[in-house]
């Protein structure tokens, strides 16, 4: 009978151990991130600039609404997304919460209300301990989260480095990669490491985008001290891209941060930070109360000949082709030979530019697109005047306010 007992216990051992190798290696994280999302830099809206900390569900369904009332979503805005300070406490098995009293109907029921508008739900978390607003950080609980979210049906994760002691990002954002592949649920992931540790450099197998900066400053070219750390005006974050662009693509994309389009700077200074977001083909995520805007915001930020200058398929990031007196030429290559072409003011008075189209042949060494109106005459198209201004047979002469651009479109 004793002996019986052993084999009995050996056999179903054995049974055991058999079935546990013929499941395979569950313990080897994946750490492929799922392609085929932001395949154009991604579109939405961000509660951070305008509202930091003070995030409900009121307020998100109602920039829902507005986000389809006032045209953005006929314009190509997709995502809203709720930053730092959504959350509850984690429970006793380590699952995080909404807070109750600013979330009472819970997250998915949100993602429902968003998703039934035809538009996708985002959120925030922190690779650290804590978010920066001193939040439940998903550090050890990262597949956890992941998990979570995925149950949420959350399309759009933008996770943040406050608290992270001894971390390494690259380590830390691969864990949270391998953690949205095991929940099984395509979610863009948003690395916000702030350009600590050149995150161009690994981040197009890990995430979706990367901020290549510090936080953005409601202001034009100012830089604001918080004493241990700064923020930074819209012009000081547009010099801080250069020598990125190569980094940039089709699914992979720097990001010079959110919106501050309708925050408080003139329609001028707007319109200039928009059009330069839209040359570096950066993800274009307002961050302004989408229900209470002027209509010089609307026009800014719906402009979809802008627009399409950014979600040009090819993804080319545009450049800084030269910077004389206060007046800079920007370039960016679109598909079809075509180009964008932006003049931007930053100089403290109006200026007059001329343009001489014969005498200033380009070739972008990265794409090695041409823009040669010796060979080719191109029409030229005022994005913002949505006018037609001829051909480069002529040469462009404007006078632009200060702190303002002329974008042109030029087609072959
Ligand atoms: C960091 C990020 C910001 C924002 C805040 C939230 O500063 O860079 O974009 O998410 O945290 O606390």
């Amino acid at each position: 009978m004793c002996h019986f007992k052993t084999i009995l216990l050996l056999v179903f051992s054995l049974t055991l151990s058999v079935s546990a190798i013929s499941q395979g290696n569950n313990y080897v994280q994946n750490y492929k991130k799922f392609e085929g999302l932001a395949l154009t830099p991604p579109m939405g809206w961000n509660s951070w600039n305008k509202f930091a900390c003070n995030v409900d569900e009121k307020m998100i369904r109602e920039i829902a609404d507005a986000m389809v009332a006032t045209g953005m979503k006929d314009a190509g805005y997709t995502y809203i997304n709720i930053d730092d300070c959504w959350h509850g406490d984690r429970d006793s098995l380590g699952f995080i919460h909404e807070d109750p009293k600013r979330f009472p109907s819970g997250m998915k029921a949100l993602a429902d209300y968003i998703h039934a508008k035809g538009l996708k739900f985002g959120i925030y978390s922190d690779a650290g301990s804590q978010t920066c607003g001193g939040r439940p950080g998903s550090r050890g609980y990262e597949f956890q989260d992941a998990k979570t979210y995925a149950s949420w049906d959350v399309d759009y994760v933008k996770y943040d480095w406050c608290n992270t002691e001894g971390l390494k990002a690259e380590g830390a954002y691969k864990t949270f990669t391998a953690a949205i592949r095991q929940a099984g649920r395509p979610m863009v992931l948003s690395i916000c490491e702030w350009g600590t540790d050149k995150p161009w450099t690994w981040g197009q197998s890990v995430g979706h985008l990367w901020r290549t900066t510090g936080d953005i400053f409601n202001c034009f070219d100012c830089v604001e001290d918080h004493g241990t750390w700064k923020s930074w005006g819209v012009m000081k974050i547009a010099d801080k891209q250069e020598g990125l662009r190569q980094y940039a693509g089709p699914g992979h994309w720097n990001d010079p941060d959110m919106l501050e389009v309708g925050n408080g700077m003139v329609v001028n200074e707007d319109r200039a930070h928009f059009s330069i977001w839209t040359m570096l083909a950066a993800p274009l995520i307002a961050g302004n109360d989408l229900r209470k805007m002027s209509k010089e915001t609307v026009q800014v930020l719906t402009n979809k000949e802008v627009i399409a200058v950014n979600q040009d398929k090819l993804g080319i990031q545009g450049f800084r082709h030269s910077s004389k007196d206060g007046i800079e030429t920007w370039l960016k290559p679109l598909s079809n030979g075509n180009w964008a072409i932006c003049f931007l003011n930053r100089s403290e008075q109006p200026q007059t530019v001329e343009f001489k189209w014969k005498d200033n042949p380009i070739t972008d060494d990265l794409s090695k697109m041409e823009l040669n109106t010796n060979k080719v005459t191109y029409k030229v198209r005022n994005l913002w005047t949505k006018k037609d201004v001829g051909t480069t047979k002529k040469d462009f002469k404007t006078v632009i306010p200060k702190h303002d651009v002329t974008m042109l479109l030029l087609t072959k």
